[in-house]
């Protein structure tokens, strides 16, 4: 049985993390498939949203395997958070935007790999937190810095040094996560949202988010700077045309991200 599954419904591609019995703890095995996902993820050309969840009705995934990694050594460590790192940059970076649908516990990893998707929804019944300290180590996947930066560095210093756990509607409260749903109706609100961007200009789309994550890493006139040059860029486009077009002529628009 793979550790991850994928489908896809149209233009939108579906991430199943899928070690139920476990919470869908992410070790190595999984982690690596995710990497190796993601590869074919980016050569689609087809598919304009993707969206990540769990397997099961209890978990996104509970964190880094704790079993696999309570033996490893320093340099394995470093190996395995490398991995971690690759998987949450090649989210950053695929063009199409990556929303995490989070149905359960998202901890430890598992708050990580949500917190590299664009954005996040979850289940009423989410659990979020960055609990490493409990086991003497800290997020090696990228979730200290990109967590202070998704709900401002206080929050991310008191949820990163204490390991508390916080439910969905805290979540909501401080900016975690954008939207919280009832568990059934989760993955079928998140496949609403992504088949509304499938509808838009997708290489304005990926400009946009392009434009968004670059910016929080330079100062504002330096991303005010990226930004002119990629809204520039998209004129002349197929897509620029037929959304202009389409406005004036009163009708929908017709995108083939050209
Ligand atoms: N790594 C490895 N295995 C994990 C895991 C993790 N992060 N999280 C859960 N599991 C495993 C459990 O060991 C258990 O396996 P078993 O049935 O073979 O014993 C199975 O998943 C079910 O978990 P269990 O603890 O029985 O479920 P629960 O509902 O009682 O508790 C949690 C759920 C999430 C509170 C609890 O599993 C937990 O605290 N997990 C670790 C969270 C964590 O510290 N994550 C950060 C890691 S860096």
């Amino acid at each position: 049985m793979s550790t991850v599954l994928f489908e896809k419904e149209g233009f939108v591609g579906t991430i199943t993390l899928n070690r139920p019995d476990k919470l869908n703890a992410l070790n190595a095995e999984l982690v690596g498939e995710l990497h190796r996902v993601l590869a074919e993820v980016r050569r689609d050309k087809d598919l304009r949203a993707l969206i990540v969840t769990g397997a099961g009705d209890k978990a996104f995934a509970a964190g880094a395997d704790i079993a696999a990694m309570s033996t490893m050594t320093g340099p394995e460590a470093k190996a395995f958070g490398e991995l971690g790192h690759a998987v949450g940059a090649q989210m950053e970076t695929l063009a199409i935007p990556v929303i995490a649908a989070v149905n359960g516990f998202a901890l430890g990893g598992g708050c990580e790999m949500a917190l590299a998707c664009d954005f996040i929804h979850a289940s009423t019944k989410a659990k979020f937190g960055q609990p490493e300290v409990n086991l003497g180590v800290i997020p090696g996947f990228g979730g200290t810095n990109r967590l202070a930066r998704r709900v401002g560095i206080g929050r991310a210093r008191e949820l990163c040094f204490t390991g508390d756990v916080i439910g969905a509607e805290e979540a909501l409260r401080i900016g975690l996560v954008n939207g919280i749903h009832a568990p059934e109706e989760l993955l079928g609100k998140v496949k609403e949202i992504a088949a509304k961007i499938a509808t838009k200009g997708p290489l304005a789309v990926a400009q946009a988010k392009r434009v968004l994550l670059r910016g929080l890493d330079v100062p504002l006139p330096t991303a005010n700077e990226l930004e002119v040059q990629a809204f520039a860029a998209l004129f002349g486009s197929e897509d620029q045309r037929e959304g202009m077009a389409a406005f004036l002529g009163k009708r929908p628009a017709n995108f083939v991200g050209r």
